[in-house]
């Protein structure tokens, strides 16, 4: 089974590429250096693409630094649109999580609820950078629901649903087919298919 590691201090974002993955022959492991999630600054920037090649680009120097560079990595940033709220929480869905929580979303929207996610997976190779996007169109909830997942899954209704669930009233499996960050992963992994990784 081939390894994928993966630069990532998020459980949830780990498990979901596990679970994708692992059925497809690859085993995703978090990349930790001596037993440590390796710490890595964010730039200042409204562009998620940007943000995970920051990312990747500290993650390759880490790599190097380990005489591994031949090995494959994957970093990879999300966020949340809400058009109503124009770019907001987009680049700062972390931010925003942290400080007013799922509850201050709610507490912002009026009748227009409609929203997307962002994910930007970014490859390592083992010698060249790949970037793949994958987008979730859906809307928020008029409250909080369910209890699977992380972050806003328990306010995102994505529009492939036809029974109003959000993603944290879905089994794992089921975000994924439709989740943005299944369809970067898939993305992804079709491109190391095809080229024979
Ligand atoms: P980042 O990619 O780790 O910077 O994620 C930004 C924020 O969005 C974090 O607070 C995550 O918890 C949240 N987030 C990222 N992906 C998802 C998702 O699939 N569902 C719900 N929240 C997410």
């Amino acid at each position: 089974m081939a390894t994928l590691n993966f630069l990532t201090g998020n459980a949830g974002k780990l498990a979901e590429a596990q679970t994708l993955f692992s059925p497809l022959g690859w085993d995703v492991q978090r990349f930790e250096i001596e037993g440590e999630i390796p710490e890595i600054i964010e730039p200042q920037t409204d562009n998620l693409t940007t943000v995970a090649l920051a990312k990747i680009a500290q993650g390759v120097e880490l790599l190097a630094s380990q005489g591994r560079l031949q090995e494959s990595l994957l970093v990879e940033d999300s966020g949340l649109f809400i058009d109503a709220l124009p770019e907001f929480p987009g680049v700062y869905s972390a931010h925003v999580l942290q400080s007013i929580g799922c509850e201050g979303i709610l507490r912002l929207l009026d009748d227009e609820r409609s929203a997307h996610f962002l994910t930007a997976a970014v490859l390592w190779t083992g010698e060249a950078v790949e970037v793949f996007i994958g987008r979730c169109d859906g809307k928020i909830a008029m409250k909080i629901r369910g209890d699977d997942g992380f972050g806003y899954d328990p306010i995102f209704i994505p529009d492939s649903n036809d029974d109003d669930r959000t993603f944290a009233e879905m089994p794992q499996e089921e975000k994924s087919a439709c989740s943005h960050r299944g369809r970067a992963l898939r993305a992804l992994y079709d491109f190391l298919n095809e080229n024979g990784a």
